[in-house]
């Protein structure tokens, strides 16, 4: 394993995987098409699940259709780049039309081209404790990241937004100011656990498209966790254990809210909670830990 801050560079200050810091000026002149459709997260907050959501949305409820290639050749990931084995731009490139965008960007790294096109874009927001669970998971399986140390030293880090995308506190706020752009839908990964069908019409609707009865069942179906756990286009296991060793931990993990609880201590928890606090101090943004 590397050492943790050898292993990341930075952009405008945020921690960034040095691989894709490498190539940043293609990253900010990418060329947004209008009918793009971006799906922004945090790392770790569901992007997957919301992703193979729309696609089948796209592909309106034809399971079949979304097993045409795995979902990181679907839904390009942007900024992704490992020299020539991984390039979210250059997929694009030669994508047709419509694309899904996959990006962890916040608000002020997004390529300007997205808000010039007035391009539609999707938020999911996970509360950040599960999320700084996932991501320790995510250190250990992903092969080349650096040891984050036990989980109490990474939630140091967390807190400290000396992790991949910087502090979750000013990403998450920097989206939630934009929830009432008529352009943006802003999501719980708590209110999908709460209630997915809800969650999916809301996505329907926002995609311009009919809400049947019929797509909805197909939709809340092929992408329970259980059905993205056993399917082999969502659940990475394509990818060889050099890559991410899913021996260590599926990338498919839990697919819960609240599993917080198993991994923060008393002590820690009540640290975590102070910090969050100034941190989200002024936001009217509201996060459930549980459902
Ligand atoms: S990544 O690598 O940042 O793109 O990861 P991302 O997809 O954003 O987040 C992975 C977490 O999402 C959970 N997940 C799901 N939860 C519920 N239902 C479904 N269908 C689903 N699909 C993915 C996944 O299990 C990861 O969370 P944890 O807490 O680690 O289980």
């Amino acid at each position: 394993k590397h050492d943790y801050f050898e292993y990341f560079g930075r952009v405008h200050g945020i921690l960034m995987y040095k691989d894709f810091v490498k190539y940043w000026d293609d990253v900010e002149a990418f060329e947004a098409r209008p009918d793009d459709l971006v799906i922004a997260t945090y790392p770790k907050s569901g992007t997957t699940w919301v992703s193979e959501i729309v696609d089948l949305i796209y592909k309106e409820g034809d399971v079949e259709k979304c097993k045409r290639d795995v979902i990181f050749n679907r839904i390009p990931f942007l900024e992704c780049r490992k020299e020539e084995v991984m390039n979210g731009i250059e997929q694009l490139k030669h994508m047709a039309s419509p694309r899904i965008v996959k990006t962890h960007l916040s608000v002020k790294l997004l390529p300007t081209s997205f808000w010039e096109k007035n391009c539609k874009m999707i938020y999911l927001c996970r509360n950040a404790k599960d999320v700084a669970v996932s991501y320790y998971y995510f250190f250990l399986m992903v092969t080349d990241h650096p040891n984050p140390g036990s989980f109490p030293e990474f939630v140091e880090k967390f807190m400290d937004g000396q992790v991949p995308y910087g502090p979750w506190y000013e990403h998450t706020k920097s989206w939630w100011e934009l929830r009432k752009n008529p352009h943006v839908l802003f999501l719980f990964y708590e209110d999908m656990k709460e209630d997915i069908r809800r969650e999916v019409i809301k996505l329907i609707q926002f995609l311009g498209k009919e809400a049947s009865e019929e797509l909805v069942d197909k939709i809340v179906q092929h992408t329970s966790f259980q059905e993205m756990k056993n399917n082999p286009f969502t659940n990475y296991t394509t990818l060889p254990d050099e890559v991410m060793n899913q021996k260590i931990s599926p990338f498919m993990r839990k697919g819960i809210a609240g599993d917080w609880k198993n991994h923060f201590t008393v002590a820690l928890n009540e640290k975590f909670d102070r910090h969050y606090e100034q941190q989200m101090k002024g936001s009217t943004l509201k996060l459930r830990t549980e459902i």
